[in-house]
Formats: C-alpha cells, structure tokens, sequence
C-alpha cells in the first residue's frame, strides 16, 4: 500500500486510476471482502452465519454499532425503528407529482431526497445525535416509501406500517396487503425477504457507497446523501443488474429457452454485440459471490415453499450458470454469478414486480449507506472528496471576436 497523499505531499505528482481500480479512498473497518476466496464479512462476521443466525434488524445494528446487539439492545432497537416506520402525511403529496408509470427508483431518488424537507431535527451531518437519528428514520421509513411507490404505481390505497410485525413482515403487509383483505405473513417468504436484505445490506466502497460519500464529505445533510446513492445504484452496472439480469432471462425464454443459451453465450463473447450476461462479474469477486450461494439457496426454499420447483426461469438460469462456468470466455476473466443473477428470481416468485428490485436493494442497501457515512464523518481525517484529473483538452487560447470565429 503507498500512502499517495504523502506522496503528492512531497513531489506534486498525483496518481490516475479512472474507475479507482486500485485506489483505496478510505480506511473502513465495516466490511471486508477477500475477492480471490470469494468471502464475506460484516465486521468480521462471515455473510453465511450472519444470514443463517441473524435477522435483518441485527444487522442493521451490527453495522452501524460495530457488534452484534444482545437480547435487550436487541428488543430497544427493534422497537426504536417501529416507531418510526410512519411518513409524513405530506408525503402522499408529493408522490402524486409523479406519473404513474414512472420508475420506482426515479420515485425513491425523489422522496428519499425529499425527506431532508420533512425532518429538520436530523439534518446536521456533523452533529452525532442528529445522525443517530436520520439513521433509524432511513431505516424505519424506506419499507414504507418503497411499498407506497409500488401501490402509486399500481393505482392502490397506501397500507400504513402494523407496529407489531416485525421489519420484513410489516414491509411485505405494506406490499401486498390491502385494505379490504388482512395479510398473512408466510413464515418462508418474509424469511427470504429478510435474507434478500441482509446480504444486500453492505458491500464496501462500491460505487454507490463511495457516492454517498463523496456526496456528505461536502457536510450535506444525510437524506441528501443517502438519495446519491440510490441514484447511483439505479444503473444497471450496478444495483439495476438484478433487473436486467430477470429480464434477460425472460428474453432468452421467450426466444427458445435452455436450447438458446448457446446462441446466447456466443453473443455475449462477440464484443461488438455489447451484450453482457447481467449478474456475472464483479469488481472485487474474482470467484464464488458468497452471497450469490445463498441466494441460490433460498431460490430453492421458496419455489418449493410455493409448489414451483419445475419453473422454467431457474432452471434456465442454473443451465446458463453451469454453460458459463465451463465456457473459457468465463474461466479466463473469472467471472461467476454475482448476488444479482439469482435474487430476481427469488423476488419474482415473491411476488415482486420487476421494476421494483432496486427499489428493494436500497431499502436494504440504505443502512449499509449510513453507517459508511458516520464512518467518515466521525473520521479526524476525513476531507472533502476532490478528485484530479488529466487534463488533455485545449491549452490557454485567447477569445475571437464573432466574425472570426
Ligand atoms: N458478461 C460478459 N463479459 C463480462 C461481464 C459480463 N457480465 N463482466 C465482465 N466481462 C468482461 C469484460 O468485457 C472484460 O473483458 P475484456 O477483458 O475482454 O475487455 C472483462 O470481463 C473484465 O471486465 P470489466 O468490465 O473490466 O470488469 P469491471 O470490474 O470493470 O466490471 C461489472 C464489473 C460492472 C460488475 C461487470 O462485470 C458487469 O458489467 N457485470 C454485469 C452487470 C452486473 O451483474 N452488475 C452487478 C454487480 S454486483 C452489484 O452491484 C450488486
């Protein structure tokens, strides 16, 4: 590791690394990834225990306190962010200003943004306690935005948060309850939402991440910094792969299915074709998404849960799975199944409509995102982020009279 800043400190000289490829912009101690053993660890805990032992809500106070709660941390906690699952009434408002076909995350990017206008008790970034607060209130309130979002869409009533549900049933009442019919919770489905956010729940400095850092180095308020983020994640390079990887899938169905994935493959490795298998590759993995594994795995918990183990999407999806895993295309530039390639899956079964995945992964990701964010601002180092840059575009030229130009 060579400290650049000591470095540019006593030469001038900068480093340029577009796409931060090897460049670490901070020091972390939330999340560690090993991308040659495929682990991964939520302060030092490795993903499998956490997702097997842990729910989301113990998650939540994993990564933003550092250790796992015990039973009474864990019961003030739980009810610290029922409490606060409720929006603003105005909230309403401002959503219909919004089309009804628009995409949920343009909808998200609006009203997560638009939160920093409701609570002006938790808007001094620097201030711990105002933090500790936006915190819980992001966490509590993003079921509740993402569910109205969807019931906007659909033409719906809003379903107001049930204080004595847990976190994930109460989202998935919010979801698919309606006023004129209670939900019931399925135990397996509302523990595979649960598992859904867990492992989406942090994944150190991707580009969302560094986005919501890069936004609240400038002293932003921590609304406005987490709606960065998920604008960031919408791309799907990113936290829209899980998306376009499901609707690649039904692409392939549609034209022939498991027979296809050969033309498909083929497609994928001509370069000219710009075609990528959505939910293969990563950054950091270079083997195995742990995460990926789980998600494999409660795919099959739930279709069996619903009587679906013959569907035709996972079973092309394994196919196309096992074909690139022995393709050399593959073998060559390690690339394996990210956490995207199956959760669609897992979300469609669900009952999730399509558009609303990334919505989903930033209810999730959103906590990931604050405790990132406290990171930096409670870090004595800590500067605004400033990128350099190469400059090669025109040197000093003098302004011409119109007529000339
Ligand atoms: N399909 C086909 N080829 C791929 C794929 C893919 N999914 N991913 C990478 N490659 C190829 C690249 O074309 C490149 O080939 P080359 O060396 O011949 O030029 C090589 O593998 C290296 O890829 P890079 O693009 O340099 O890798 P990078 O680290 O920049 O990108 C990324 C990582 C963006 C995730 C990429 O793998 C990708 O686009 N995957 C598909 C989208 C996706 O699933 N994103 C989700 C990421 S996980 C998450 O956000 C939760």
């Amino acid at each position: 590791v060579i400290d650049i800043r000591k470095l540019y400190a006593q030469t001038g000289k900068f480093t340029y690394d577009p796409g931060f490829l090897s460049t670490a912009a901070c020091q972390s101690t939330i999340t560690y990834i090993d991308g040659d053993k495929g682990e991964l660890l939520y302060r030092g805990y490795p993903i499998e225990q956490l997702a097997e032992h842990c729910d989301f809500m113990d998650v939540c106070y994993l990564l933003l306190n550092g250790e796992l709660p015990n039973a009474q941390q864990q019961k003030d906690f739980d009810r610290m962010v029922t409490v606060h699952t409720m929006v603003n009434e105005q909230m309403q408002f401002f959503l219909r200003g919004f089309r009804r076909d628009a995409h949920p995350m343009a909808i998200m990017t609006g009203l997560v943004g638009g939160m920093s206008a409701f609570y002006h008790d938790s808007t001094d970034v620097h201030n711990p306690k105002h933090r500790e607060i936006a915190a819980i209130r992001l966490i509590a309130k993003m079921p509740t935005l993402v569910s109205m979002a969807y019931k906007y869409t659909i033409g719906q009533p809003y379903i107001y948060p049930k204080n004595d549900l847990t976190y994930t049933a109460n989202f998935m009442r919010m979801m698919f309850g309606t006023p004129c019919e209670e939900y019931e919770p399925n135990d397996v489905l509302v523990r595979a939402m649960d598992r859904i956010f867990i492992l989406h729940a942090d994944h150190e400095q991707n580009a969302s991440t560094s986005t919501v850092r890069l936004c609240g180095s400038s002293g932003t308020n921590p609304f406005a910094a987490i709606a960065a983020g998920v604008a960031c994640l919408w791309g799907p390079a990113h936290g829209g792969a899980n998306e376009a990887a499901l609707n690649m899938l039904e692409d392939i169905q549609r034209n022939g299915g498991v027979e296809k994935i050969g033309e498909f493959i083929k497609q994928v490795k001509d370069k000219s074709s710009n075609v990528k298998l959505m939910g293969f590759g990563h950054r950091v993995y270079k083997n195995y998404d742990p995460r990926a594994k789980l998600m494999r795995e409660t795919c099959h918990e739930v279709l069996s849960e619903l009587g679906l183990q013959n569907d035709p999407l996972f079973k092309l999806a394994m196919a196309l799975e096992k074909i690139a895993l022995e393709d050399e295309y593959f073998v060559a530039r390690k690339l394996y199944p990210n956490v995207d390639f199956y959760s669609g899956i897992v979300q469609r079964a669900i009952g999730i409509p399509v558009p609303l995945f990334t919505a989903i992964f930033a209810l999730a990701r959103t906590v990931g995102w604050i405790a990132q964010l406290n990171e930096m601002i409670g870090d004595p180092e800590y500067k605004i982020g400033r990128p350099r840059q190469l400059f090669h575009g025109s040197e000093r030229r003098d302004v011409k009279p119109l007529a000339e130009r």
